[in-house]
């Protein structure tokens, strides 16, 4: 793609205003020379004002969503996007949310511009495990393992019953629960449903991923061997 396009779609303004970048010399090779409009450079050669561009097209970020900020690009509050590079939002593709975490949950979101691996991840037939935990208002019952390993919980308002979710008690008012699938307020309703609340919740895993020491609010762009993780571990 000619550097004017890629600039824009990238974020980095309008065609009108990335041709004035250009025109103005700002945007160069690695060795400062400036480029052309029409040139067609890789990413990493690409320089504006002497810095490397954003992450590339098609990356996959993950990102460390703290509690407060919504997944979405049009709300009253803090949104994921105020975490990320502003150009993101910018982006023709979008980069997105891969599945949505509620504004009250904290933990591993990923977001990406890449269609096709959006949709492979969440996929139901990619079986990828999302890991959450919840800290509850109530004791647990003790039947709550069972019941959500049974693949017949019926949510109110849905028409199919749940996916079979791994259980595993933490403590009296704390648990750890496994998904494969991504219905609406989903661990929330679960945990309704058996006359609890959570007053917590985390996700601390996305299939083989984890945040490991990524400290809330940032983010940063996988490798292609962490990608393959996410999918390796799926089952
Ligand atoms: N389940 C929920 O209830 N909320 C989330 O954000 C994710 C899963």
């Amino acid at each position: 793609m000619k550097l004017l396009r890629y600039l824009a779609n990238l974020g980095y303004g309008s065609r009108r205003e990335v041709a004035a970048l250009i025109e103005d010399g700002r945007v160069t090779d690695a060795d400062g020379a400036p480029l052309e409009a029409d040139a067609r450079v890789p990413h990493a050669a690409i320089r504006l004002d002497g810095a490397p561009l954003d992450p590339a097209p098609g990356s996959l970020f993950l990102l460390h969503k703290p509690v407060g900020y919504t997944c979405s690009t049009r709300d009253a509050g803090r949104l994921v996007y105020d975490l990320l590079p502003p150009r993101l939002r910018a982006r023709s593709p979008i980069v997105s949310p891969v599945g949505r975490l509620d504004r009250d949950t904290s933990g591993l979101l990923l977001l990406t511009d890449d269609g096709g691996l959006l949709h492979r991840i969440i996929s139901p037939r990619a079986r990828i495990a999302k890991v959450y935990e919840a800290e509850l208002a109530q004791d647990l019952r003790g039947d709550e393992g069972a019941l959500f390993e049974s693949g017949g919980l019926m949510l109110e308002s849905e028409t199919t019953p749940l996916l079979p979710a791994g259980f595993e008690a933490l403590g009296p008012r704390h648990a750890r629960l496994i998904l494969h699938e991504g219905r609406y307020h989903q661990v929330r309703r679960m945990f309704g449903a058996v006359g609890n609340r959570v007053l917590a919740l985390h996700r601390s895993r996305v299939g083989g991923l984890g945040l490991g020491d990524l400290p809330a609010g940032q983010w940063r762009v996988l490798e292609a061997d962490e990608i393959a993780a996410l999918f390796a571990s799926a089952g």
